[in-house]
């Protein structure tokens, strides 16, 4: 069965895309199987980070209507053939329920080993919908401060959600602003938040999937933290990220 970890955050643009899909093509890379899920219904982009918006036949709606069948709705990547989008380019006003995302996720799960569910930001009816498909949540932050206490009210909330577990990626991480004091780094934000780093991402000059995919040392390790089994393992080893 996959590991369904939902891809979170309180403010919008701080990465949680970017996270999902390059944390998904590293697991692909080891020849894990992934779907990449866009449950982030209003500004879904998925299939264009991944660069398969062109070869989207169905989307996770055609699936929950039945036009589908739940594995026919994915799409797989060209260059990594473990790693599959489940896009929702298509949806439309119509009301999507948690249950029915869930029975798509449960009916592919049994042929995949993760799911990484990319949620839309904040705490309304769509991010409580991706909560509720996964076991686990990554919480993606920046050092800057509106996006801190975004994530503060959010880390609170996955708190009332049963995961197994709970990590925060904190992205567009700047060393030089950390050294000069003007930010928090990102040890301190995880223990301000209470909870465990599993990543910090540097900002990058260039930002494509080709290009993190061939350099990113953050995503790598990401990648490496969740195939090691995760916070049990880093508790035994006393290792962070
Ligand atoms: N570590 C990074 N370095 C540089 N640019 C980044 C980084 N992470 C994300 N970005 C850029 O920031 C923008 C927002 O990222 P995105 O993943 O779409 O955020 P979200 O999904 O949270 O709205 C995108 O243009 C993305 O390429
Ligand atoms: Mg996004």
């Amino acid at each position: 069965m996959a590991i369904k970890i939902v891809v979170t955050s309180g403010k919008g643009g701080v990465g949680k895309t970017t996270v999902a899909c390059n944390l998904a093509a590293q697991l692909a890379k080891k020849g894990k199987r992934v779907i990449v899920c866009d449950l982030d219904f209003g500004l879904n982009n998925v299939d264009v980070v991944l660069g398969v918006e062109h070869l989207a036949l169905y989307d996770i709606v055609d699936a929950i209507e039945g036009r589908c069948r739940p594995r026919q709705a994915l799409i797989k990547h060209p260059r990594f053939p473990t790693l599959y989008a489940l896009s929702s380019n298509r949806v439309s006003e119509r009301y999507v329920s948690p249950q029915a995302v869930r029975l798509i996720l449960d009916a592919l799960s049994p042929q995949f080993d993760f799911i990484l569910i990319d949620s839309p930001a904040g705490i309304e009816e769509g991010f409580h919908r991706a909560a509720a498909c996964a076991d686990e949540a990554l919480l993606v932050t920046t050092p800057h401060i509106s996006a801190m206490r975004d994530a503060d009210r959010v880390a609170n909330i996955l708190k009332s959600y049963r995961f197994e577990e709970v990590g925060l990626a904190v992205n567009l991480v700047r060393k030089d602003f950390a050294r000069r004091g003007e930010v928090m780094r990102p040890q301190e934000i995880a223990k301000a938040l209470g909870i465990s780093l599993f990543a910090a991402i540097p900002e990058e000059d260039k930002f494509y999937l080709e290009n993190i995919v061939a350099r990113s040392r953050a995503f790598r390790a990401l990648a490496e933290f969740y195939l090691c089994g995760g916070r049990e393992q880093q508790k035994k080893t006393g290792g962070n990220p």
